[in-house]
Formats: structure tokens, C-alpha cells, sequence
């Protein structure tokens, strides 16, 4: 029974690869699954799109989809006959009860009709493999730009994710984001993949396959998305602490309210004297070391604020932004995010109340 155990354990362990290497056809990964999805409060026009290969919504990932099908299918296929003839002698040829004559069957040496079926067969099933997955590799790992992409650089930090979207156009030349990539669809999106610390890994899987984003090193890839939504996914390279909490999301609409969207972000931060107050602490205690907000502070190391209340989520995708939640953040970060390099700056109760409302303003 040895082998039985150990033939059906090793049909399931090439099924399970064959699941898995389609949609890492072109990165090297760690996982093969997403963690908890978060759902909006302030959902974009379109569904959520769940993280899952089979699903897709661009050509990228129709790709990646196909080949996986067929490897699925081929793979499918010979673990069905393998098992099946494994089960089949098992049950047929097993010695039965009042068998009193146990010696060895007729044993055959040397057919050459079987040897070169069992060398061809396996032969030609590697060829289709082979070929297939470097055409789709071709096909998906472009390198360079598809004409009239949207170019935008992303930088994978623990834990979240910067956007830059660098373009003469619009007003400053530049629109920095965090977490939420917003695309038009239907227009190729050119992706220029760096660290700011260690490996990551881009994932939005019913748009592309996986592309890891390395520290001095800059990667690229690129996916169309086709129909509105929301898009999750996930940094699939273990980063660390809060790995499973840098969440992705990317937003897809009409090219014209991607158009006003960017030109939201690009307009300076406003400007209450309402929330001076807010705004003063903001400035003296450490909170401008780290994040920018356009005209008041210019720190890089966490995620730019300026226009922070018009995402849905905060913490890379962790929770929904709402008053409530913002208030919670800032008061403890690590109870939302254990071990987010953002720390509790001790605020009393007004001064806490002052800086959430003053963010609260960064529409
Ligand atoms: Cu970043 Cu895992």
C-alpha cells in the first residue's frame, strides 16, 4: 500500500503545482493564496472584483487563465489515469484470501512498443507544456511601454504601497498616492516596480500575474483593465510583520473620471482654519517627518496625505476610513496594524480630536 500512498501523494503534489505555477509564470512567489478582503464603505462604480486567477479581466490575466486551464486539464488528465490504473491493480490484483500460490507474476523485459510509448507520450505532453508557457511568458512580459499606457511607478514599502504618477500634464508634473491605484480602463497600464526596503511582490490577479518588486532593482509590468470595479489584491512576497496586511486595491473607471480623480489629487491640500488647530500639531509633532501633505509638510516615509479622506480604506487596505477609524489609527496604530512602523504619539484626548479633524478635511 507503500506506493499507493506515495503515487497518489505525488499526482496531488503536481496538481497543486500545476494550480499554482500558471499564475507565477513570470515572479517568483511565496503564497498561493489572499488573505481577508476588505470591503468599502464608499465603493467605487462597478463590483468588487475578488483576487482569483480564474476570473479575469484583462488580457494579461485571460492569458495566465487559459494556460492554466490547459495545464489544469493536462495534469487533471494523467493524475485521473495514473490514480485510476494505481486503484485498479490495487483492488484487482490484491492477494485474496484463499490464495495459497504467491509467486511473482510473469515478468516482461524489454517490449519496445511499451518503451516508446512511455517515453513519447510523456515527451510530447512536455513539449505542449513547454511551448505554451513560453508563448504566454512572451506574450505578457513586454519590455517596454505599450504606446499610450498610463505610466505610473510603484514603491513597495512595509506595508503599504506608493503611487507616482509622473506626467508633464498634470498640474506639478506629479500626483502621489497610496494603496488605491486608480486606472481608466481600457488603456494599458505601464507599472514601474521599486522598494523603498525589501521585496515585495504586485498582485492584483484577475488583472496580471505576480511581479516582485525589489530593492535597487526596477522591475515592470502592466495590465488593461477592462470593465469598471474594484480590483483586490495582495503583496504575494513575504515582507514581514504586516505581509498579510499590505492589501492592493485598484480602482478601474471611465477615462473621464479617471481624468477628474487625478485632477483632484493634483490640486493642493485644502486649506481650513477651522482645523488650524489640528493642522499646528500636525507640523510639530513628529506626524510631518513622515507623511506630506502638499504645502504644509514633505516627509517620504510613509503614505502621502494630501488628499488622504478621498480613499476608501486606510492602513493598505486593512480597514474602512472613517471618522471613527482615523481617530483609532492615530491613537494606536499597532492595535489596527501590530508591528506598522507608525508609532502612538501619546496625544491627549484634544489633541487627538484636533489632528483627526483636521485630516478629516484632506478631501
Ligand atoms: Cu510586502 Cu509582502
Amino acid at each position: 500500500m507503500n506506493r499507493l500512498f506515495t503515487g497518489s501523494f505525488l499526482a496531488m503534489c503536481f496538481v497543486a503545482l500545476a494550480l499554482c505555477a500558471p499564475a507565477n509564470a513570470h515572479a517568483a512567489t511565496d503564497i498561493c493564496s489572499t488573505s481577508a478582503v476588505v470591503t468599502s464603505t464608499n465603493a467605487p462604480n462597478g463590483p468588487t472584483i475578488l483576487p482569483n486567477i480564474f476570473d479575469p479581466h484583462g488580457p494579461a490575466a485571460r492569458m495566465i487563465h487559459d494556460l492554466s486551464w490547459l495545464v489544469l486539464g493536462i495534469c487533471g488528465g494523467l493524475f485521473v489515469v495514473v490514480e485510476g490504473m494505481i486503484f485498479y491493480g490495487v483492488i484487482f490484483y490484491r492477494r485474496k484470501k484463499n490464495d495459497k500460490n504467491v509467486a511473482d507474476p510473469r515478468q516482461v523485459y524489454g517490449s519496445n512498443p511499451v518503451e516508446i510509448a512511455w517515453t513519447i507520450i510523456p515527451l510530447l505532453i512536455v513539449f505542449v507544456l513547454t511551448l505554451t508557457t513560453v508563448r504566454t511568458i512572451r506574450a505578457i512580459e513586454l519590455t517596454e511601454a505599450p504606446e499610450g499606457a498610463l505610466q505610473v511607478v510603484v514603491i513597495g514599502h512595509q506595508w503599504w504601497w506608493e503611487f507616482r504618477y509622473i506626467d508633464p500634464s498634470i498640474p506639478g508634473g506629479e500626483v502621489v498616492v497610496a494603496n488605491e491605484l486608480h486606472v481608466p480602463i481600457n488603456r494599458p497600464v505601464w507599472l514601474r516596480l521599486e522598494s523603498a526596503d525589501v521585496i515585495h511582490s504586485w498582485w492584483v490577479p484577475a488583472l496580471a500575474g505576480k511581479m516582485d518588486v525589489i530593492p535597487n532593482h526596477t522591475n515592470h509590468t502592466w495590465f488593461t483593465a477592462e470593465t469598471e470595479g474594484l480590483y483586490l489584491g495582495q503583496c504575494a512576497e513575504y515582507c514581514v510583520n504586516q505581509h498579510a496586511g499590505m492589501l492592493l486595491r485598484v480602482i478601474a473607471s471611465k477615462p473621464v473620471d479617471f481624468d477628474a480623480w487625478l485632477q483632484t489629487q493634483a490640486a493642493p491640500a485644502v486649506n481650513d482654519m477651522t482645523v488650524a488647530m489640528g493642522r499646528d500639531i500636525f507640523q510639530e509633532y513628529a506626524c510631518s517627518n513622515c507623511h506630506t501633505v502638499k504645502g504644509v509638510s514633505d516627509g517620504q516615509f510613509a503614505p502621502d496625505l494630501t488628499h488622504l479622506m478621498s480613499r476608501q480604506t486606510i492602513a493598505s487596505g486593512v480597514a474602512p476610513l472613517d471618522p471613527t477609524t482615523l481617530r483609532a489609527w492615530i491613537e494606536n496604530p499597532q492595535a489596527l496594524k501590530p508591528g506598522c512602523n507608525m508609532p502612538s504619539l501619546q496625544l491627549d484626548t484634544q489633541e487627538l480630536n484636533a489632528v483627526t479633524a483636521y485630516l478629516l478635511t484632506l478631501r
